[in-house]
């Protein structure tokens, strides 16, 4: 039994909830109605700093900020603060905005019939549980969606940990068996990888003998190995000593040893001029070609996010002490790099649209040198006045514009972001509601590339055409990355919205992988049923609108220390 098995209820405390309000400039300039909700809610901000907020929690758990919830209300949004949050315990019924309705015994039972699949997905090794199979579908050749992938992991893991009680020993054995198969060589054709890379997906073999096998990218479709296994791997290494309080582990010289040889591989000195990590593309969620090799958002983002992960566990014993200066060199380069150059909004989009080309020296404004008519049309049309977001990729002479969902919300969950422009993050979700949520949660790219684009950037990619699969198609998993994002800046209405449009379809529909269509109406043409991530991701969606203090497993409050960007730029900002 893990410690945290051992904690009884008594061990609950009270905390006060620290809540952000926004300044008074920033009021000031908001129309008279709004000025008028937003005093309101300064109001709350008043009232709720004297209340007290139950949480499972301890003190000396409650490193790294987590003393503190931190709530957001946003007075032009739709979305409110917690305190004025509805417990869905409490409402009899779930309106979706449609006008369909869940009763919550069915919102009750479609969470039993996702913890029954969620169990029935569980792997075994010599009789112990140490991941989630990628989906339990017999209907289809299973190709690799019978093994292990340590990123669809994540959220079942995630889910184990915040059920109350925990099922944390599914997440120990998996932690210790990857960083087991971390250790083996890896060798494509003539080719060895480096020692930290960690398994895409992993698979049990039962024969006489359990036995194990591996794939680092080298049986992956378009061979590119996994950058993005190393960093959640970390992260979940983080979330599972966070509810668990067994330290034990972390300290471990081999799980040091695993994320020392992680974090090297991304530390390394080499050419590089940016702080940001070259990638292949399909290295990560996306595992085709979609045009995000260079500096993708969504890897920046895991890389921020693992770094200081790592700097809370890293101990500074055998070369520690060393590495974590690097990492907070990094951490606060890395930072600075996207807040400025990855930030878009109405006002920086207009500044780009203006930009001179062929400046030379360091006082160059367009840095990256980027053509203004590189700039494509729909971006004009889909930035609002109000909300902003961190775009796809920034290198020299381009910019991808495209939105990316888990590039966005893990900046805000790791507080890569700055509370502004998570903010306006968030707003752009509601601006761009259709786009973005459509009828199904939620778009992991958006807009779709078509025509000649399409052609070009995938290869003529017959899985990933216009709206489908990768290619601005609706991925359910996502539900809790946006779940997550919107408790941690005080707006979960905004989620729940999407949980109840989940809940219309998703287990009716067999809880597929993924939707097609514009708006995310039909079923994924290739879509495999009973994805695990997609049961797993509602349930922690789910979990952490029922607890908002789940969302301390997984969240990071802002690091005070790291230098705040320089530029002003928007209004949002
Ligand atoms: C697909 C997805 C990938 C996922 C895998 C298993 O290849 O693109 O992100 O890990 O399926 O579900």
């Amino acid at each position: 039994m893990d410690k945290r098995d051992a904690v009884s209820s008594s061990d609950f405390i009270d905390i006060d909830p620290v809540v952000f309000c926004e300044n008074e400039t920033e009021i000031a300039s908001k129309s008279n109605q709004e000025e008028k909700e937003s005093q309101e809610s300064v109001e709350k901000c008043e009232e709720a700093r004297h209340k007290k907020v139950r949480m499972q929690s301890s003190e000396e758990d409650l490193g790294d900020g987590l003393k503190i919830l931190t709530l957001k209300p946003c007075p032009i949004s739709v979305g409110t603060s917690l305190e004025n949050f509805p417990d869905s315990k409490e409402s009899p019924v779930i309106r979706s905005s449609n006008g369909c309705y869940l009763s919550s015994g069915e919102s009750g039972s479609m969470v039993e019939d996702a913890w029954d699949r969620l169990k029935k997905s569980f792997v075994f090794f010599k009789g112990k549980p140490v991941g989630t199979l990628a989906a339990v579908d017999p209907s289809v050749e299973a190709l690799n969606y019978n093994q292990v992938f340590v990123r669809d992991f994540v959220p079942s893991g995630l889910a184990c940990l915040m059920k109350d009680p925990p099922e944390s020993e599914i997440v120990k054995n998996f932690l210790l068996k990857t960083l087991h198969l971390q250790g083996w060589e890896k060798r494509i054709d003539n080719f060895t990888l480096g020692e930290g890379v960690m398994p895409a997906s992993f698979k049990v073999l039962y024969g006489e003998k359990e036995t194990l096998v591996a794939d680092f990218g080298g049986s992956a479709i378009g061979r590119v190995a996994p950058v993005d296994s190393g960093f959640w791997w970390i992260i979940l290494l983080r979330s599972y000593t966070k509810r668990t309080r067994d330290y034990a582990l972390e300290s471990l010289p081999e799980v040091q040893r695993g994320m020392k040889l992680i974090l090297n591989l991304c530390l390394s000195d080499g050419f590089d001029t940016f702080p940001t990590l070259l990638c292949a593309d399909g290295c990560s969620m996306i595992d085709r070609r979609m045009g995000i090799y260079g500096y993708p958002i969504e890897i920046q983002a895991l890389f921020y996010f693992a770094l200081r992960c790592a700097r809370q566990m890293l101990k500074p014993e055998r070369g520690g002490k060393e590495l974590i200066e690097r990492i907070d060199k990094r951490i606060t380069a890395l930072s600075y790099h996207i807040q400025n150059y990855y930030w878009l909004d109405f006002t920086q989009l207009n500044n780009i649209y203006r930009y001179k080309t062929e400046e030379y020296s360091h006082t160059a404004v367009n840095k990256f040198n980027v053509i203004p008519e590189s700039i494509p049309d729909w971006v004009f049309d889909f930035m609002p006045l109000r909300g902003g977001y961190l775009i796809g990729n920034v290198s020299p002479a381009r910019m991808d514009f495209r939105w990316f969902l888990v590039g966005n919300c893990i900046a805000i969950l790791s507080s890569l972001a700055t509370p502004a422009q998570a903010t306006a993050i968030m707003d752009l979700v509601e601006e761009r509601w259709d786009d973005l949520i459509g009828e199904m949660p939620l778009k992991v790219t958006y807009p779709a590339l078509e025509g000649h684009e399409w052609r070009i950037v995938t290869g003529f990619d017959p899985k990933n055409t216009r709206w489908s699969y990768h290619n601005g198609g609706s991925w359910p998993v996502l539900l809790w990355l946006l779940t997550a994002a919107c408790i941690k800046i005080g707006r979960p209405q905004i989620a729940k919205r999407a949980i109840e449009l989940a809940e219309q379809r998703l287990s009716r529909d067999g809880w597929p992988e993924y939707y097609d269509g514009k708006t995310g109406r039909y079923v994924g043409k290739q879509a495999r049923k009973n994805q695990t991530w997609s049961i797993a991701g509602y349930l922690m969606a789910k979990l952490m609108i029922e607890n908002p203090a789940n969302l301390l497993i997984i969240s990071m409050e802002e690091d005070k220390k790291i230098a705040k960007p320089r530029l002003t730029r928007a209004a949002s900002f």
